[in-house]
């Protein structure tokens, strides 16, 4: 196995599903099945076919879609095309099964199926197709939040992993958020639309500050530029539908430029600097030494540290690490060091003087996100209880 084929060399885990790369190809109904996901996607993390209709009702919808021309897969025994479609991927990427339904019966059925198959079942709560939202399917979800939060209980009793998939800006996506985690779903698949603006790059960095759970995003990816925006707002993996049509290319590119970075920098999804107000919280790793009024008081504020919590817990993760050293650095440790893509002969010198790589250096500043992150929400728990 190469090492970009590596499953561990990323380390990019939901439950029990450990993904190669944070490379997604998205569903698109009548389009992303096996055959599309093996000749356009097999270098991907993750292949989610779909969507699928799980009942009779998104069933006739379906064929009424198809009636005025729209693509869609069309099946009576969905769950035996979905059990033979699974089969039919080639080996590689983790599958995902993207399905709709009018109750919650048949999302059941397909999660204890999922579950034994060892793949993702993926809620689509995000169909916006009249003929879909009519029958209580797809979008129509988000208008209906209590139900979607008791299917979410009830599917997830299976012991599926489960994705609930949505479209940005529809209702209030910091309440939608909070209320899928609460019911229990592992990843939010977040169509980051903005009606007339591609990706709305702000809300994903919001959606990333208020949940923990695994974030995949999308829309109008078609390069490694518009990939990197997604991820240094705090995407766990980006996924692209649309731009595989246009360039079958899309995704086997994608996977090599994310490889090369991840080797070169550590942290194929490192936050920006807080500073600009562009990075997430994890960006305060990179954030120096609290001396001075900056943004930082008040992203900290956020996550319940005080200023000197906060330094407190910077300074205790980075005893008896390599963070600790780097007298001649601006605050006396590299724990306060910038990104490692700002430039600074300062830091540089202690790292070749330690013979530590960049990405070295940046995969324990990732350590030091994580514990800043993890801690804050015991605190708040305990704050809470
Ligand atoms: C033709 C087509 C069909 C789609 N079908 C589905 C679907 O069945 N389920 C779903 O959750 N999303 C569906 N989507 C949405 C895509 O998964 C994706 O979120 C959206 O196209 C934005 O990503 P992109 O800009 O990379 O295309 C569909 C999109 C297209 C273009
Ligand atoms: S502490 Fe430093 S890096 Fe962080 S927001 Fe303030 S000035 Fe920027
Ligand atoms: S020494 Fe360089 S990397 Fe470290 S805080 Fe100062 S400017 Fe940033």
């Amino acid at each position: 196995m190469s090492e970009d084929q590596d499953d561990t060399h990323f380390n990019i885990k939901v439950k029990n599903i450990l993904f190669r790369n944070p490379i997604a190809l998205a569903p698109m109904g009548g389009i992303t099945d096996s055959r599309f996901a093996n000749e356009r996607a097999n270098a991907a993390g993750l292949v989610i076919l779909g969507g699928y209709n799980m009942d009779t009702a998104t069933q006739k919808a379906a064929s009424d879609m198809v009636a005025r021309d729209r693509e869609e897969f069309l099946s009576e025994r969905p769950l035996e095309l979905i059990s033979n479609e699974i089969e039919s991927v080639k080996e590689g990427p983790v599958v995902g099964i993207n399905i709709r339904s009018s109750s919650p019966g048949p999302l059941i059925e397909a999660g204890e199926l999922l579950y034994r198959k060892g793949a993702i079942l993926e809620l689509d709560a995000h169909c916006r197709q009249e003929e879909m939202t009519g029958v209580g399917a797809g979008q129509a979800l988000l208008n209906e939040l209590p139900k979607l939060c008791e299917w979410i209980g009830q599917i997830k009793a299976t012991g599926v992993v489960l994705s609930v998939k949505v479209r940005a800006n529809v209702v209030d996506d910091i309440e939608l958020i909070r209320m899928v985690e609460a019911a229990g779903a592992d990843i939010l698949h977040l169509d980051a639309m903005k009606e007339g603006s591609g990706a709305d790059l702000k809300l994903i960095k919001e959606i990333r500050d208020s949940t923990g759970m695994f974030l995949i995003c999308n829309n109008s990816v078609n390069n490694l530029k518009s990939a990197k925006d997604m991820f240094a707002r705090g995407a766990d993996m980006v996924s692209v539908a649309r731009g595989v049509i246009q360039d079958p290319g899309l995704v086997a590119g994608l996977v090599r430029d994310i490889v090369a970075q991840q080797h070169e920098m550590g942290w194929y999804n490192a936050p920006k600097h807080i500073c600009r107000g562009e990075g997430d919280l994890r960006g305060l790793t990179f954030c120096c030494l609290p001396v001075k009024p900056c943004p930082l008081h008040h992203n900290i504020s956020k996550l319940g540290y005080t200023t000197k919590d906060f330094a407190d817990t910077k300074i205790d993760f980075a005893r008896g690490t390599m963070l600790e050293y780097g007298d001649s650095t601006c605050f006396g440790s590299l724990v306060w060091c910038c990104k490692i893509s700002k430039p600074c002969f300062l830091r540089d010198g202690v790292l070749q003087t330690l013979g530590v790589s960049d990405a070295e250096y940046m995969r324990l500043k990732k350590e030091l996100a994580d514990h800043i992150i993890l801690r804050s929400r015991h605190q708040l728990n305990d704050q809470e209880k």
